[in-house]
């Protein structure tokens, strides 16, 4: 996409941006050639090495690879977590490494739900403010944003936990608690990073089935993990990362 096009792109300013505007995005996300070097003393890490990848609204990507070979960092990249060092990276049509970083973490929280492989849930709030913190930014008063996370933890089978510390949950609900957080503010992309990877088997098929039925309501979701059931489901497109270099299997 020539870089002028982007000027035609969401109205990411407007207080509602509606599912007709969603309609003319080409691409939920895309990656011309992205690199990242992490430089530490004298050392420099390629992690990342001229990465191409296009994912269209609605697709699901699945990425395995082994420890050290970059998946953590396209993913923080593409969550606007991280900035690239060289390449151009598009996430609904929006170039979001040229904005500030103020631009960024409000693009950040209306179009991309995370889910981490250690839950990331902040540690001094409850369930429910959990699943409230990504919505800050939002208008809507403090009641029915409250009823707008129960609904999500409700959906997680989680509201009967709504006043629990993340310490006086299981793993299993502590991710589940993460997956509600993730579709707070209902993002176009989720993006998981091993989400199964430490729960035992009826914990980890609840997150799986989470994360397909997130997909089949449209959502673009890109799963980096080394789950089997994950890697083997029907319809998804399947890449592996070697030494920071993407490839997708055919
Ligand atoms: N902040 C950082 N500073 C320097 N090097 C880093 C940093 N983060 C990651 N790296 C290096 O970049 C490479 C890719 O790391 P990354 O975390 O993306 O791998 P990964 O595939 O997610 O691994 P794992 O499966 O263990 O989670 C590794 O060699 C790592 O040591
Ligand atoms: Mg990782």
């Amino acid at each position: 996409m020539a870089d002028h096009d982007y000027l035609d792109a969401i109205d990411y300013t407007k207080d509602e941006v509606g599912d007709d505007d969603f309609e003319r995005v080409k691409y939920a996300v895309k990656l011309v050639d992205v690199s990242r070097v992490y430089k530490t003393g004298k050392k420099e890490i390629e992690a990342l090495k001229n990465v191409n990848l296009e994912v269209r609204q609605g697709e699901l990507i699945v990425i395995s690879g082994r420890s050290g070979s970059g998946k953590t960092t396209l993913l923080n990249i593409i969550g606007a977590i991280d900035l690239v060092t060289s390449g151009r990276l598009f996430v609904m049509d929006v170039p979001i490494n040229d904005y500030d970083e103020t631009f960024r973490s409000s693009f950040r929280l209306s179009n991309t739900g995370f889910i981490f492989q250690s839950y990331n849930l902040v540690s001094t709030l409850t369930a429910l403010e959990n699943v409230l913190f990504p919505m800050q930014l939002s208008s809507k008063s403090l009641k029915s944003l409250q009823d707008e996370a129960m609904k999500l933890l409700e959906r997680v089978e989680m509201e009967h936990r709504a006043d629990h510390l993340p310490w006086q949950l299981s793993s299993g609900e502590q991710q589940r608690v993460a997956i509600a957080r993730a579709m707070a503010n209902d993002p176009p992309i989720i993006l998981a990073d091993e989400p199964t990877a430490n729960l035992d088997g009826e914990s980890g098929q609840m997150i799986r089935d989470l994360l397909l039925e997130l997909n089949k309501e449209g959502k673009a979701v890109i799963v980096m993990t080394h789950d089997e059931r994950i890697i083997n489901q029907s319809g998804c497109r399947r890449f592996r990362m070697e030494s920071g270099a993407l490839q997708e299997d055919v």
